[in-house]
């Protein structure tokens, strides 16, 4: 029995605490979040901090992970752990620091870094698959499997440890641009998150994919520089806008909360509609 009810389709023993105020509450979690230091990550690195969360930023470059930690510390508590998860040795170092880090402990990873590749379909060789396959996809995997005592640490069946993937709507619909590899990972990623939730439902641990569509960051600089490029990528969101902080901040603490907790398996769309709704225009 737990403290609001029992497991099964019994339903509740006991009557649900109704306090929504809570429902959605991350304060005092503590939180991985990989590409922390720009775009998406740090858009829920800073929403996530203003929420109460404790956040551990991580990425590649020292010097970015300290300027990002100074930020995110005049707001609330953080701490940065740099790695690099494009390599298995990289991701297990990484999950080896972390842990040590958080004493153990971790109630949520965001496997958020990421890259890109674009090159025309006959000049799309080698160099356009290794480093995009092995950061979005084996990263990902070695990670999360470095840092499962932690997060089997944190987990209950009242509030589960969470895994949340970034993938994204190229690994949903078909597109436009000459980006072969990422399109493939981010599939590859939304497969991988199904399957990890699989495994690890029976040991209270979610996994759950976000699919953002466009969001200002380093990845999609080559459009946000370029007005028509802009205009043009606004026209094809039904909500035609770009995503902003609370849309990332706020998806990624819905799925980390009380409120997300019985969700896993799931990849959810933030795109304006993109997907669901059908293009713009
Ligand atoms: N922006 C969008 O419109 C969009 C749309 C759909 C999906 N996404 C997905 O959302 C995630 C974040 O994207 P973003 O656009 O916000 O990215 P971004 O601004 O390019 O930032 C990427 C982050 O990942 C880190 N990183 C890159 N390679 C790494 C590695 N090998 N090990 C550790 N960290 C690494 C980078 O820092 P260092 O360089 O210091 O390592 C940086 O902090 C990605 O998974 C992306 O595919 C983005």
């Amino acid at each position: 029995m737990t403290a609001s009810g029992v497991g099964g389709a019994d339903g509740p023993a006991t009557a649900p605490a109704m306090d929504p105020a809570s429902w959605f509450d991350v304060a005092g979690k503590t939180f991985l979040i990989t590409g922390g230091t720009s775009g998406i990550g740090r858009m829920m690195a800073d929403g996530l901090v203003a929420a109460g969360a404790r956040v551990v930023v991580s990425s590649r470059k020292a010097p970015a992970v300290e300027e990002t930690v100074a930020e995110l510390r005049e707001a609330g508590d953080a701490i940065g752990v740099p790695g690099d998860v494009s390599t298995p040795e990289g991701a297990r170092a990484l999950a080896a620091a972390v842990s040590a880090a958080v004493d153990g402990r971790l109630d949520v990873l965001v496997n958020n870094a990421g890259v890109t590749w674009g090159a025309e379909l006959e000049a799309f060789g080698p160099e356009g698959w290794d480093r995009v396959m092995h950061t979005n996809v084996e990263g990902v995997f070695h990670l999360t499997v470095g840092l499962l005592p932690a997060l089997r640490a944190a987990a209950s069946e009242d509030d589960p440890a969470r895994v949340i993937m970034l993938g994204s709507i190229d690994g949903l619909r078909t597109p436009p641009m000459e980006n072969y590899s990422y399109s493939a990972s981010k599939a590859a990623v939304h497969q991988l998150t199904r399957h990890l939730a699989r495994r690890l439902a029976p040991e209270s641990i979610t996994v759950n994919a976000i699919a953002p569509g466009p969001f200002v960051s380093r990845m999609t600089k080559f459009v946000v520089q370029d007005p028509d490029a802009t205009a043009k990528a606004v026209a094809e969101v039904p909500l035609r806008r770009f995503g902003r902080l609370e849309d990332a901040a706020g998806m990624v603490a819905f799925l980390s909360s009380r409120a997300g907790a019985y969700v896993t398996g799931a990849i959810i769309p933030l795109d304006g509609g993109i997907t669901g709704a059908g293009t713009g225009g």
